[in-house]
């Protein structure tokens, strides 16, 4: 089973958990887009459903295959999330950003009664941080966070490569307009504590930490899909 099996498995698994008349939250990258296809069928088929997209790019995905969609004002709260992620450990935390909509994917995970995260086997760690943690930081004084960035890792015995994600010729600019600094830190052994020091930066946006928002992963391997619970 290739790579993009795995992901529609993963996939399939997660609308087993879709209901008639839900308010679905819509992950953004490539294993949540092998979900919208098949809502996609499913919505075609009948099933009705409103959906709140997390990023511009899984919107225009929607929007080309006939899901309905709505905004998070419209829809305020919602019953199920599925995203992917670019990590995820045995406890449900997640490092999430890789495809730069971290921002909007947690605000819709948060307004979300559960999120169900879909997954192959290659993104489950013992420890969070073998992919770099995408950190949304504000334009405005982006050399002074960085700065405030590496001195609040520091104190917590993290290290590492810290860049300015790229587009093209410039820097990538997230669909709130900001940028994303990717933090090559290693092994992240308290992710909480690393969240809290975060967010208590004005310039940090967000950060790709998703701790206790996740409420099952369904991971999907060569041999067939398994759930982490919490
Ligand atoms: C988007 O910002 C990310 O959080 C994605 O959910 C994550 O990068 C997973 O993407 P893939 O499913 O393409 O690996």
């Amino acid at each position: 089973m290739d790579a993009r099996e795995m992901k529609i498995k993963a996939a399939a698994a997660a609308l087993e958990h879709v209901e008639d008349g839900m308010r679905l939250g819509i992950g953004t990258g490539s294993t949540a887009e092998e979900f919208v296809r098949l809502l996609a069928e499913k919505v075609a088929g009948g099933l009705k459903v409103e959906g709140v997209p997390t990023s511009e790019r899984t919107a225009r995905l929607c929007l080309e295959l006939g899901v309905p969609l709505k905004s998070l004002d419209e829809l305020p709260q919602l019953d199920l999330t599925i995203d992917g992620a670019d990590e995820v450990d045995g406890r449900l935390r997640l490092i999430k950003g890789g495809g730069g909509a971290l921002l909007r994917e947690k605000i819709v995970a948060a307004a979300s009664e559960k999120m169900i995260v879909i997954a192959d086997e290659s993104k489950v760690v013992e420890t969070l941080g073998r992919f770099p943690l995408p950190i949304e930081i504000n334009p405005f004084g982006q050399v002074s966070t960085c700065i405030a960035v590496e001195k609040a890792a520091e104190r917590l015995g993290l290290t590492g490569a810290m860049t300015l994600r790229a587009s093209g010729d410039g820097l990538f600019t997230t669909d709130g307009g900001h940028l994303i600094l990717d933090a090559s830190f290693g092994r992240i052994p308290d992710a909480e504590a690393l969240a809290i020091a975060l967010n208590t930066i004005p310039g940090v946006v967000e950060h790709g930490l998703f701790i206790n928002l996740a409420t099952l992963a369904i991971i999907a391997g060569p041999a067939g899909a398994r759930v982490i619970d919490a």
